[in-house]
């Protein structure tokens, strides 16, 4: 009797559902379709089906009355095809649904008041870990974890852009959209110089975690400089959890990957990108896994690995292909939003240029998240021993337009001399000493930005000493953009990144406290989308 109603019940649910259930056709003849979206509706269960099959799925607010912004899916790819969308649940907004070869909005791209004007944001929707960081004829590839259809974290797909400076960003098209395996996950990608997977000479490869049902492992390749990312037919290759990071290791000519699997970075080995075998594992480290070698204070022969995960704290120590041993740490060298960071493959320099992912809310916007500036990432030996430093790559020179410079000055003549500074754009450089009491700060448009805390030795929270323990004298870098502004203290032995707050008063760049500048440069930046 329970299981007939049971039965029963289940039938009128599904009859319901069913009958909600709208299909729209589209006979696709524009670039976009252009979608009304609403933050008070519920996500509903979108379809996209071409004839019989489904291409991909995701699960949208569609708006019921007025949207609160619009986004929008390329359908470029079915121009000429019918596309059809089963919508789970009947709404206003579903008849709003419109084609054009302009997206709404596109007219204000990148002049949104909230827009970062040198720092990597999507045109719409939400953005979170940078994945595939790759250089490969002449172009430096962002992909990414993307929303394309809202502002909040879901439907993980992976977006992508390219840059021939690191400074100006071209966003593409989606590369890899959610599948029966499921939404697409972090990852990484290499150049397969060698031909080992068979995908054809300086193919692209990338590696990305479905999240389905379980997570797993999966390839894609490229011969297009990316554009397209064809999926391996032989996917998943592996099992749980995520974001696998593949590189190459010369001496043992192995690929190697190191994945976040149960709380441990697990390494594998692989001859052909397709089959991997397990190696080792090493504990104290969450999602997001990274694996690189680099020169203590630029000395080719004197070099040690480094291991980190999402938070950004790491450990050096040694790499024989198969193993990492840890020799010091856990240290932390990042502090604030940034999150996930990753480093390029393959860089045309040699350089180990970093990427993180920018926590931070881009206000009343129809985009959300930021790609911090990109960083190079080098070790030296300080007087507690070798640590990780992180600097602007020295590429936002050319973003400089007019500079201000002055030497010797009293924190209060410094104060005087900023009036002359002009923009919201900045890139300052200091050498600061703190002269009476224990504490400075820097100040932009009355909120602090900066500040030093003599008593506890933190910046902004987090423990820093300088190299000379007794002299209170401190290099600070600082890159200001319109909704963020990111710190480079003691020439990037701490890296401190947040999200401005909204403006108190229309004053620039202060000092607060009882400090002498022995030099300091304003340089007012260029946005990139000039
Ligand atoms: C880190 C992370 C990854 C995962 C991705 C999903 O921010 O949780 O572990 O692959 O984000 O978007």
């Amino acid at each position: 009797m329970r299981y007939t109603l049971f039965l029963l019940g289940f039938m009128v649910i599904s009859l319901i559902s069913a009958a909600q259930m709208t299909v729209k056709e589209f006979n696709i003849e524009s670039q976009y379709l252009n979608i009304p979206v609403s933050m008070e509706q519920e996500r509903q269960m979108v379809k996209f089906v071409e004839g019989a099959d489904t291409v991909t799925y995701s699960v949208i607010r569609i708006s019921d009355g007025e949207p609160d912004y619009w986004v929008f899916k390329d359908v470029s790819a079915w121009k000429g095809k019918t596309l059809k969308m089963v919508f789970s649940r009947h709404v206003k907004g579903l008849d709003k649904i419109y084609q054009s070869d302009r997206f709404a909005g596109q007219d204000s791209l990148y002049r949104e008041i909230n827009r970062p004007q040198f720092h990597f944001t999507t045109r719409r929707g939400w953005i979170n870990d940078p994945n595939g960081l790759v250089y490969h004829n002449g172009e430096y590839h962002l992909f990414y974890q993307h929303n394309p259809y809202e502002t909040q974290w879901e439907n993980m797909h992976w977006g992508h852009a390219v840059s021939t400076d690191l400074l100006h960003w071209t966003e593409l098209n989606t590369a890899l959209y959610p599948d029966t395996l499921g939404t697409m996950f972090s990852g990484s990608a290499v150049i397969d110089h060698n031909n080992s997977a068979g995908w054809g000479k300086d193919a692209m490869v990338a590696f990305y975690t479905a999240a389905g049902r379980k997570m797993t492992q999966n390839v894609a390749w490229s011969l297009d400089n990316g554009r397209t990312l064809t999926k391996y037919d032989g996917n998943p290759i592996l099992g749980p959890d995520r974001d696998p990071k593949v590189f190459w290791y010369e001496p043992a000519k192995v690929w190697v990957m190191v994945l976040y699997d149960d709380n441990f970075l697990v390494i594998y080995n692989s001859k052909d990108l397709k089959s991997w075998e397990y190696k080792s594992r090493n504990k104290g480290f969450y999602e997001c896994p990274e694996l690189f070698e680099l020169a203590v204070d630029g000395d080719q022969n004197n070099r040690k690995w480094v291991m980190y995960g999402a938070s950004g704290t790491y450990m050096t120590g040694d790499f024989n292909g198969e193993v990492f041993t840890p020799d010091a740490g856990k240290y932390f060298y990042s502090w604030g939003s940034q999150y996930a960071a990753q480093t390029f493959n393959n860089t045309p320099d040699g350089r180990r240029i970093q990427i993180g992912w920018g926590r931070i809310e881009q206000r009343g916007m129809p985009f959300n998240q930021m790609m911090l500036f990109p960083a190079e990432l080098t070790l030296r030996t300080t007087r507690e021993g070798v640590r990780l430093f992180c600097e602007p790559v020295r590429e936002i020179g050319k973003l400089h337009g007019r500079k201000h410079s002055w030497t010797d000055l009293s924190g209060a003549e410094a104060n005087e001399k900023l009036h002359a500074v002009n923009g919201d754009l900045l890139h300052l450089k200091m050498d600061i000493g703190i002269v009476g009491w224990w504490t400075f700060e820097v100040l932009y448009r009355g909120n602090s930005l900066l500040n030093f805390d003599g008593n506890f030795n933190r910046f902004n929270g987090a423990p820093y000493t300088c190299d000379d323990p007794g002299s209170l004298r401190f290099k600070v870098e600082m890159l200001i953009d319109r909704t963020s502004v990111e710190a480079f203290i003691g020439n990037g032995k701490l890296f401190i990144s947040e999200g401005l707050k909204p403006a108190k008063n229309n004053d620039g760049l202060q000092i607060r406290g009882n400090t002498w500048v022995y030099s300091m440069e304003v340089n007012e930046l260029n946005s990139v989308y000039q």
